[in-house]
């Protein structure tokens, strides 16, 4: 059977499939433009996106913006007619201004998890952006389609379920990532589409769910679409991708990974996260990294008591300096064995896919 296409308002993408966003670096305009020209959604991180800007040291936030513009120019040109979203996090300071930088440009869609993005139908009023929460619970996806709907007479045009093999930052408590209580991201997507049920009746449309985190092979993705999500959200197979815009050896360290070298860690944003054990989080583990300069990126981020710079250790990382850096990384990254082209992951798992939808 053919994949369905991704339907999100007026936008639809042939490959119901998100890229994930990846900060920083990893998914900018390169990856982002080459998966919306295959013909599904690609995803520009916008956390940090100017750290090779030549004033970011001195000038983050403007840095930041005129990066953001590039990316997203240039991720446009790539693939005119592609769908072209940004990965934004409600955890970062300044999320409203650049937020509105992404708008006027003409971003697409505007996908935000690490909290509750409550002003986020503020920031996009007037304009044709799209926006998606990100969420890990029913509960979640009903506090934001209540909130929206009450203040700013909106529902989200997608929302992203993520589940516990995610990469990135994690909605679960580390107790629930490490112990034996097993969470089911496909029990979670059936809770999350009956919660926006009511809205969807309301608005008289339809919040397409779609879901993320570990999910590696075509297969994978026909069983959440028989669960009745109407699409996947994938990162880390990305990583290993000629057009994903991170340093080769940060590519090469996803390759020669293997399942036992994946942890959970701390994040200074106060969530866990998953990543590749290296020298860095050895580290860490033993002593807290001195703080030369403080990025003012993360809300819940106190320079004082912080672990480490997770700006400096995840910009190490997208630069190759993969020993000092934070690794962040899905649940499944072990079985990655090589770099491919997007367009080759794509097919492979179109095919995949469409082979177990029969
Ligand atoms: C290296 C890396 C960086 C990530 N950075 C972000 C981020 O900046 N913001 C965010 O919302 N999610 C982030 N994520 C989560 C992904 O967007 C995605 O939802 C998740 O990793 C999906 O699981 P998968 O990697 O197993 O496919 C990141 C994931 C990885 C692997």
């Amino acid at each position: 059977m053919k994949l369905p296409p991704l339907v999100i308002g007026d936008l639809k993408a042939d490959i119901p499939i998100v890229q994930g966003g990846m900060g920083v670096g990893i998914s900018r305009s390169k990856l982002a433009g080459a998966v919306a020209k295959c013909g599904a959604v690609g995803v520009i991180s916008s956390v940090q996106i100017g750290f090779d800007e030549p004033d970011f040291e001195t000038n983050t936030l403007e840095a930041n913006a005129r990066a953001l513009r590039k990316h997203i120019r240039r991720a446009k040109e790539i693939s005119p007619k592609g769908i072209i979203a940004i990965n934004h996090m409600v955890a970062v300071n300044n999320y409203d201004v650049l937020a509105k930088v992404a708008v006027e440009e003409g971003i697409d869609l505007i996908i935000s998890g690490a909290g509750i993005p409550m002003s986020l139908p503020a920031v996009v009023e007037g304009s044709n952006t799209k926006i998606a929460p990100i969420v890990s619970s029913a509960k979640a996806a009903k506090v934001i389609c209540k909130m929206w709907d009450k203040k700013h007479d909106r529902i989200p045009d997608l929302v992203v379920v993520e589940g516990p093999n995610a990469g990135g930052h994690l909605g679960f408590s580390i107790e629930q990532l490490t112990g034996e209580n097993n969470i089911d991201l496909g029990e979670i997507v059936q809770s999350v589409i009956e919660a926006v049920k009511p809205f969807e009746d309301k608005y008289k449309r339809k919040i397409p769910v779609i879901c993320a985190g570990g999910i590696y092979t075509g297969e994978d993705i026909a069983k959440y679409i028989k669960l009745g999500a109407a699409g996947v959200q994938i990162a880390t197979r990305f990583i290993a991708t000629e057009e994903c815009d991170a340093h080769i050896k940060y590519k090469q360290a996803f390759i020669d990974c293997k399942k036992e070298d994946i942890e959970i860690v701390v994040s200074p944003v106060g969530m866990p996260g998953r990543a590749i054990r290296n020298p860095f989080i050895e580290k860490i583990k033993k002593e807290k990294e001195p703080i030369t300069k403080c990025y003012n990126c993360l809300k819940p981020c106190n320079p004082k008591n912080t672990p480490y710079c997770i700006s400096n250790a995840l910009i190490n990382a997208v630069e190759g300096d993969i020993d000092n850096g934070l690794l962040f990384t899905g649940s499944n990254a072990y079985k990655i064995d090589k770099i491919v082209t997007v367009k080759e992951l794509l097919d492979e798992l179109v095919s995949e896919c469409e082979a177990h939808l029969e």
